[in-house]
Order: C-alpha cells, then structure tokens, then sequence
C-alpha cells in the first residue's frame, strides 16, 4: 500500500491527480513551433491538459507545490528560442518552481525576461538565493535580483552555500516582514557544510532548505531531511542527476522492468520519483535547457510513485551499477 501517496493526496485535498495510466513523456527533439504549447505539453504527457502534477504543501505555510521544478544553473545565457520553449513547456506541463542565482551568470536575467514576456509570472514560483559577504553587499545583490527577475515579491531567497548566513537571514528575514519576499531559505551541496547546515537548521525558523540528494548520493537523507521534516521546513532537492552524472552511470541499459511498476517510462523519472516520494522533500529543481526535457522531467510528478520497499530496490539497482 502507498501510505506516503495517499497522505501526499489527502493533502493536496482537491487537486486533481493524472490517472493511473503511464505518463508518455519520451518527446522528440524537434518540436513544429505552432503548436499550442498546452496542447502540445498534454500530448507529450499522454494526458488532458487539466491533468495537474503531484504537489506537497510548504510546512510552513500549506501552499501547495508540484513535486518537479526546473534548475537554470548553466545555459540560461540569454533568452533564446530554445529556452523560452524550455520554460514554455515547463509551465504547461503543471510545473512551478523555477530556481535561479546571482551567480548563474545571465540567468536570473534571462528568467526575469522570458518569465515576463510569456505571462507567467503568475503561474510561476521564482527562487533565487544571495551569496554576498556583508549586510550592504548582500542588500545590493538581493535589489539587482528584484531588478532582473522583475518581479516583486520573490518567493524564495536563500542564503547560497551558507555565504555569510546570520547577516543576511536577517536582511531576509526583513525583506518578508515587508512583504517583498514571501518564504526564506538556505542552500547547500556539499558534505563539508552539512555540520554548519545543521546548525543553521536548528538554531533559524526557515521555510526551506536547498540541499543535494540523489538515488547515488544519499548522505542528506541521513540527517539533513529528517531535521527538515522535524523542524517543519521544506527540502528543494538540487543536484538530483548530480549533474548527469545518474544517466552516464546508466547509459546504454535499458529501464529495469519494475520502472513501469512505479509510471516510470525514462531514467529521469526514476530517478526523480526516488527524490519526490521522501516524505521531506516538496520539490526537486532538476537543470535543463531543453524542452523536451523539460516535459520529460515533468512526467515524474505524475503517476504511481515509489513506497519504502520500492525505494529501497532503486538504491539497491543503483548500488549494484
Ligand atoms: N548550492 C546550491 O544552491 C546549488 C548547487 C547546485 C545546483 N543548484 C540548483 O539545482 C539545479 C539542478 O542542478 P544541476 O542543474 O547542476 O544538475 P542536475 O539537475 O543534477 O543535472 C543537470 C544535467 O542533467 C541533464 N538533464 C536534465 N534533464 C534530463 C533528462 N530528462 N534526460 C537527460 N538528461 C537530463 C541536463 O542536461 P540538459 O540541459 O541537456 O537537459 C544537465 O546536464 C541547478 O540548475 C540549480 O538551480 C543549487
């Protein structure tokens, strides 16, 4: 039985769920441009274009999220046509939380543009994080971040990496009580920071942590997620292929059999409903600059998902590889 499901879609009370079919979410590369991109996204998922993804609530507020986000840490270089499809699909396949940085380069830019030109700002939840040292230093990166995303409020700022952490929670912290930003954060992806990360999380009131995990990097789900399901803050999981890494371990095998037990007709929906079904995460950011993964990625929000048993045979395969 899915106990973790059920609970996930009690929660999410009316929010209707994609049926039991398999979700298709193989696309082509090239895709005709005219097509209605919610059409088009429904076609690819192999459902109706009402169909929504799986969402868990933000503890600390019960706003619902969809389980699979979108990372733009590399190739958000500038607005091309590739990437406004990108975020184009990504949005009408159900998704919602869009992670960027100060330190990717053009991208907070290149979000705050696409974002603005396709309307979805309204359908969108945009993160960024400040990485600064100092309370000016980090006030005047968060206001150029304001400036290029377009958009206030932000709804997440995180601390990136732990940069300077009790300075600017507390610009952050103010920046909420003013409304400008709606849930305050920090991130990390590495083990050397776990200690301090810990720390932070027991000692703050956050409303999500950013950390890295993965089906063949699970330290985080040693400490760092059970302490964010205790303290009530929810984990966005960045990092979740460790940057590829997942599919170079599996190239050139085919899907086990037991990944359509679990709606899994790709490598990147195994390995992202292995993150979604821990009962501390609210959502994963997997990064593409490709459409086609976009929507692939998207698919793993819907379906069937893992139970502990099930889990525990996805780390037991990836182990073994
Ligand atoms: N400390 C921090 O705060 C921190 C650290 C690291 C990352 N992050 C955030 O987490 C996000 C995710 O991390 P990441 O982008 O570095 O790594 P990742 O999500 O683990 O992996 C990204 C790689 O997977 C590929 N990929 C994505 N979807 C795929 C699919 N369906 N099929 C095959 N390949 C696929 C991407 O290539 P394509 O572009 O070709 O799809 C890219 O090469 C970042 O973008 C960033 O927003 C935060």
């Amino acid at each position: 039985m899915r106990i973790d499901r059920r609970r996930w879609v009690l929660a999410a009370a009316s929010i209707p769920l994609a049926g039991a079919g398999r979700a298709h979410a193989q696309a082509a590369a090239v895709v005709p441009p005219a097509l209605p991109v919610e059409r088009l996204a429904a076609e690819r998922l192999g459902e109706s274009a009402d169909a929504q993804p799986l969402r868990k609530a933000v503890p600390s507020s019960g706003e619902l999220l969809p389980v699979v986000g979108l990372g733009t840490a590399r190739r958000y270089d500038e607005p091309s046509p590739v990437l406004r499809e990108t975020l184009g699909r990504f949005a009408a396949a159900g998704g919602s939380v869009v992670d960027t940085a100060p330190s990717y380069g053009n991208a907070e830019a290149v979000v705050g543009e696409l974002v603005e030109a396709a309307g979805l700002r309204e359908r969108l939840f945009v993160a960024t994080k400040v990485g600064a040292e100092g309370r000016q230093a980090g006030r005047t990166q968060i206001e150029q971040s304001f400036r290029r995303l377009r958009t206030t409020p932000i709804d997440l700022i995180a601390v990136h990496n732990l940069r300077d952490v009790d300075t600017q929670l507390k610009t952050l912290r103010a920046l909420k009580d003013d409304g400008r930003i709606r849930y305050v954060g920090i991130t990390t992806s590495f083990d050397s920071q776990y200690a301090d990360f810990e720390r932070v999380m027991r000692s703050e009131r956050l409303d999500f942590i950013q950390v890295d995990y993965a089906l063949d990097n699970r330290t985080a789900g040693e400490r760092i997620l059970p302490l964010a399901h205790e303290r009530g803050m929810a984990a966005m999981i960045n990092l979740p292929f460790g940057r590829g890494r997942l599919f170079r371990a599996v190239q050139g095998k085919a899907l086990p059999e037991w990944a359509a037990d679990i709606g899994c007709t790709s490598w990147a929906q195994l390995f992202l409903k292995y993150i979604v079904s821990h009962e501390a995460v609210v959502c994963a950011i997997p990064g593409t600059a490709k459409p086609e993964h976009a929507l692939d990625n998207a698919a793993a929000a819907r379906g069937a998902m893992p139970d502990a048993a099930e889990r525990r045979r996805m780390e037991r395969f990836v182990d073994a590889l």
